[in-house]
């Protein structure tokens, strides 16, 4: 059955009030794929049936959450595009590392972390080519709002198909443990690593001050106004001398004027302009 306008409408706004998703007019394949397993999972005979009940029903019960969530998309990899990790091993993590000798502490923020391949990567890079910062106190961060992708990065186990995905098999070996499922990432690997459910459009509580921001494939399912929050709350969470990535195809131009690009191989390294105030956490 397809959905109908208003069935659409209400789906779409719903998507854009609690998650800042926008789901034009010609999404609609992409809303009745995601969502018609979720009406079957939840015992009803059709997705329009789900969405009229979710009409008729007052508040933001566990059926629309869930329907929010099945409209994020989590596609992720192991050290996706590459380049920003080529550009954290050659430059940034050497610096901080002089400049952070005496604390001895890196902290790093994959944002919209989804099933936690990004921040796994950087944990992997991390003790290959670092094993000094074993006496340091290093904490990545992975952030996502949905639910199952957390659970999913929290249990570190991947299939098979997802660990031949951009995953160097030397690092299989000497990082995962094979397991029923496939393959899980070794303790060491999850200590490093921390995940938590964080809506970026909401509020963004105790997050520490990052060195290192990653704020990949997110921002392009946003309208203007909500990168323009983020990428300004962004700017109150990073350290004065920290360093953000943003997705192959995402940019701060035109968006949020107080940064500046420094070009490092094939990758951008967004840094906060010397001349602009701390950007202020987006209010809860
Ligand atoms: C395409 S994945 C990107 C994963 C990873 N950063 C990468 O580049 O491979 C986008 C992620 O953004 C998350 N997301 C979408 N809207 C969000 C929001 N408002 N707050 C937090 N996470 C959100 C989704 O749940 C999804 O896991």
């Amino acid at each position: 059955m397809s959905l109908s306008p208003s069935q659409f409408d209400y789906v779409s706004t719903l998507a854009k009030s609690r998650a800042a998703i926008v789901l034009q007019t010609g999404k609609e394949y992409l809303v009745e794929s995601r969502l018609s397993p979720l009406a079957r999972e939840k015992g009803f005979d059709s997705l329009g049936a789900m969405i009229d009940s979710m009409t008729s029903t007052r508040g933001y019960g566990d059926i629309h959450k869930s329907v929010v969530e099945a409209l994020t998309t989590n596609e992720t990899l192991f050290f996706r595009d590459l380049h920003p990790f080529e550009a954290m091993e050659k430059k940034l993590i050497p610096e901080i590392m002089a400049r952070r000798a005496t604390e001895r502490r890196i902290d790093i923020w994959s944002g919209a972390s989804s099933t936690g391949q990004e921040a796994y990567s950087i944990a992997m890079m991390l003790r290959e080519k670092f094993p000094e910062l074993r006496n340091w106190k290093v904490k990545i961060i992975g952030t996502d709002l949905c639910s199952k992708a957390l659970e999913k990065a929290n249990r570190g186990v991947y299939n098979q198909m997802e660990v031949n995905r951009g995953l160097p098999m030397p690092l299989l070996v000497k990082y995962f443990s094979k397991v029923d499922e496939g393959w899980e990432l070794k303790p060491e690997m999850k200590q490093m690593t921390e995940f938590r459910k964080m809506n970026l459009i909401e509020h963004w509580p105790n997050l520490p001050k990052f060195d290192i921001v990653l704020m990949r494939n997110v921002l392009i399912y946003f309208d203007i106004e909500t990168r323009r929050k983020i990428l300004a709350g962004i700017r109150g969470v990073l350290n004065r001398d920290g360093a953000m990535f943003l997705g192959a195809s995402e940019t701060t131009f035109n968006v949020d004027e107080n940064w500046i690009v420094e070009n490092h191989g094939r990758s951008h390294i967004y840094r906060i302009k010397p001349s602009v105030t701390p950007g202020r956490v987006l209010p809860s």
